[in-house]
Formats: structure tokens, sequence, C-alpha cells
């Protein structure tokens, strides 16, 4: 990764916006990537604004990936006041804001908001992962990895590999 990209995702997370669940959200979006093992989830409010109904804030939760958590933080925060079908139009690389382009490496990092967001503003048209735990109904991120189910399948973690 580029040492300009590197200060831009440093300087993100130096104030992350929008971390944390929301309570009484009116959607939910979880997805995980079985490659790398990160999860993310989104929480959407809507409110009423000149007669549409318009994102009023979204918040997130992630385990692990800087980038993941950098994207989150700008595109929750891009999001607002927007409708859920000019939220659905943004492309991945809109969503990445001022990160600026991603190597194609962390380009799926990126692609984890994405997905967050549309299984939040459109989750009929998520398509199911089998390799997504049965665990992402739980009320946390963190309840999805601490509190396993007898049988169930742990999680570890690895480092991310350095460039
Ligand atoms: Fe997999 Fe960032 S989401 S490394």
């Amino acid at each position: 990764m580029n040492e300009d990209l590197q200060k831009r995702i440093q300087a993100a997370l130096a104030n992350p916006q929008n971390m944390g669940e929301m309570a009484g959200a009116d959607s939910i979006g979880t997805v995980g990537n079985a490659d790398c093992g990160e999860m993310l989830r989104l929480w959407v409010k809507f409110k009423q604004q000149d007669g549409k109904r318009v994102i009023d804030r979204a918040s997130f939760q992630s385990f692990g990936c800087e980038t993941a958590i950098a994207v989150a933080s700008l595109a929750t925060e891009l999001i607002r006041g927007k409708t859920a079908e000019e939220a659905l139009a943004l492309k991945t690389e809109e969503l990445a804001g001022e990160l600026g382009p991603l190597p194609p490496m962390k380009i799926h990092c990126a692609q984890l908001v994405e997905g967050a967001l549309r299984s939040a503003l459109a989750p009929e048209k998520v398509e199911a992962k089998p390799a997504l735990p049965a665990a992402v109904n739980a009320p946390t991120l963190l309840d999805s990895f601490s509190k396993p189910k007898e049988g169930g399948v742990k999680l570890t973690f690895l480092d991310e590999p350095k460039n």
C-alpha cells in the first residue's frame, strides 16, 4: 500500500465516525469475507425530509481491517441525507471517498462496506453466501464471535499480510 493512502487511512482512523451499534435502527446489514475473515455490520436509520424517506444516520461495527473501518467511517457520513436508491447507486470507489483509489488487494475492503450497505438497504437483492457464519443474526458482531454455540465454528483471525 502506498504511503499516501496509508496516511489517509490513518487520518480516517484517528477520528472514526459512526462506530458502534445503533438502537432502534430501521435496517441492519451484515456481510463477511470468507477469505480474510472480516465481518462488517451496518445499521441504518431513516427520516422523512421534504416528502422523501432519507437516511438520517448510519453506524457500523467491524473487526480487524483498517481499510474497511476507514471506508465504513467515510461511507456512513456520505450516505446521510440520501434515499436508499441514491445510496445504492453509489459505486465502491465513491464509498471510499477521500481515501482515493484503493490498490487491488484492498478493493474488497470497500466492497465489504458496499455489501453491508446493500444488505441493509436491499436485502432481497443480496445473495446469501454459505461462508457467512450463521451467527450473523447475533445482536452485535462481538456476540457473533464471542459466544459460539456448541459445535459452532471458532474463527481465528490472522494478521493482515504486510506489503
Ligand atoms: Fe479483508 Fe480488509 S476486508 S483485508
